[in-house]
Order: C-alpha cells, then structure tokens, then sequence
C-alpha cells in the first residue's frame, strides 16, 4: 500500500507545492514510485513547476465528473514520477471523499502519493487529510505562517491525522535573519505549533524564476541538499540537519 502524505501550511505562498515537487523527484530518484496529486482547483500549479503543463489532458475533475477510472488521470513525468493534475475549472459538487476514493484505486500502484493541498482551512483541506495517513506541514519562520500552520494542524486532526504523525519543514529559512531576529528561530517554530521538526529548507535564489527559466537549484546546492535530508528522514534514516552549511 502507498504512503499518503498531506502537504499543508494554511497560509498560501509559504512553499507547499515547491517542496511537493522537489520531494517527489528526490524520492522517486531513491526508487520510490511518487504520486503527486495537485488538489488546487483553478490554482494548481504543479504541471507547470514539474514543466509539463502542454501534456496535461486529464485532471481529478474527470473522476468525478465523468466517472473515469482514476489511473487516466495521471499523467507520467519521468521514471517513478507521476502528476494527476487539478482542473482549471471546476463548478460542481467536489465529493468529500474525492481524494480518498483515489487513493483508494491506486493505492497498490505507487509507494508514496503526495498530496499537495491548496491554501486555507476548508474543505479542501478537509479532502485532503482524509486521504492521507500523515502531514507536513510547510511554514515560514514567522508569526503568521506559523500560527496558521498551528491552525491547520488542529484541522486535520480532527480529519484523522494524529499529531504523532505530523512532521514541520521550515522553508525559506536564513540562518543571518533569524540571529538578527528578525525570523522566528527553529525552537520558536516548534514549539509555536507543537509540531516535530522534519527538517529545514533554505532560501534558494533559484527557486521563485523556475517556472520561467526552468533552471533548477543543482544538486550540489544547500537546498538540495536539505531535500535529500529530508527524504531520507522520511525513509527512517538518522541524517543531520547540517545546519552549518545555512547561511
Ligand atoms: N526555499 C525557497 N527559496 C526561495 N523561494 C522559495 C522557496 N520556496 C518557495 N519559494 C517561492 O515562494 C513562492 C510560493 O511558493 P509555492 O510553492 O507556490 O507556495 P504554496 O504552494 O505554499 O502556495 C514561489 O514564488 C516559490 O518560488
Ligand atoms: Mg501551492
């Protein structure tokens, strides 16, 4: 049976979908077969940071609207990478189980499916829980981003995912502007939201241009390389945060 994992934050705008993408691709070059669903009716943007917005046929609109089978809905990246897009439009009735009914069909076919949820506690997000057996929850080290990670968390609870089985990723993180307090630091970010630390992203100049320039941070970078951590934490493995390397 596949992994689900929520990707949450309630606030927009912290990094959600950027660390989707980056996840699914580290994972799946470490022989997990990686689903991501892209839960974001009309502002879904995962098609176009995995580069393959021209390919896209099919969304999780058809399931529901057509009664198609769920695997016509996904879209294959690369190997072991998979999307199933959300609709750019959609104006019916979105079942509550939409997402769990999903992974339900596919359950056998992959080894972690990824959900990335829109912004807001709603019923999305409420979709989206119900699918899965754990979160992570995306924030920046600030008092807004943290509190409405705090907020999101007690949401998803209540749709079934223990705190046990909750995980926090700080993006964006500058080691300079939290010594010169002026972001939160890694202590005040965990114990703001009760939420154990999976590990913690830097702010990388290349990431808010790649949709445009399609370059990519290198696999040699401090942000990739705190990816790699975190997926292999996520794998069971005791690897350091190398927080010496932030700058
Ligand atoms: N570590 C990072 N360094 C620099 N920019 C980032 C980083 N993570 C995300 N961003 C930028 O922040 C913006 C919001 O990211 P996105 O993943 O769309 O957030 P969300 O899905 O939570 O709304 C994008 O412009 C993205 O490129
Ligand atoms: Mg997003």
């Amino acid at each position: 049976m596949a992994e689900k994992i929520l990707i949450a934050s309630g606030k927009g705008g912290v990094g959600k979908s950027t660390f989707s993408v980056f996840l699914a691709k580290n994972l799946a070059g470490k022989d997990k077969k990686v689903l991501v669903i892209d839960s974001d009716t009309g502002l879904g943007s995962l098609d176009i940071l995995f580069g393959v917005p021209d390919k896209v046929v099919n969304s999780w609109a058809d399931v529901i609207a057509d009664g198609c089978d769920a695997k016509q809905a996904v879209l294959e990246i690369s190997t072991n990478l998979y999307l199933m897009p959300s609709p750019r439009f959609f104006e019916g009735e979105i079942p509550d189980d939409i997402f769990k009914n999903i992974t339900r069909q596919l359950d056998d076919e992959y080894d972690v499916v990824i959900i990335d949820a829109s912004a807001g506690i709603d019923d999305n997000l409420k979709r989206c829980a119900y699918a899965c057996d754990r979160a992570i929850f995306v924030a920046t080290a600030d008092e807004i981003s943290v509190r409405c990670a705090a907020s999101a968390a007690i949401e998803v609870q209540k749709h079934g995912i223990l705190y046990d089985d909750m995980r926090i990723v700080i993006n964006r993180y500058v080691k300079k502007a939290a010594l010169k307090s002026k972001l939160l630091n890694i202590d005040g970010v965990i114990d703001k939201t009760g939420i154990s630390l999976l590990g913690i992203l830097p702010e990388d100049k290349k990431v808010p241009f790649m949709s445009v320039t399609n370059d990519t941070p290198s696999s040699k970078s401090v942000f990739i390389g705190a990816v790699d951590r975190i997926a292999d934490r996520m794998l069971g493995k005791n690897v350091p945060l190398n927080f010496k390397k932030f700058k």
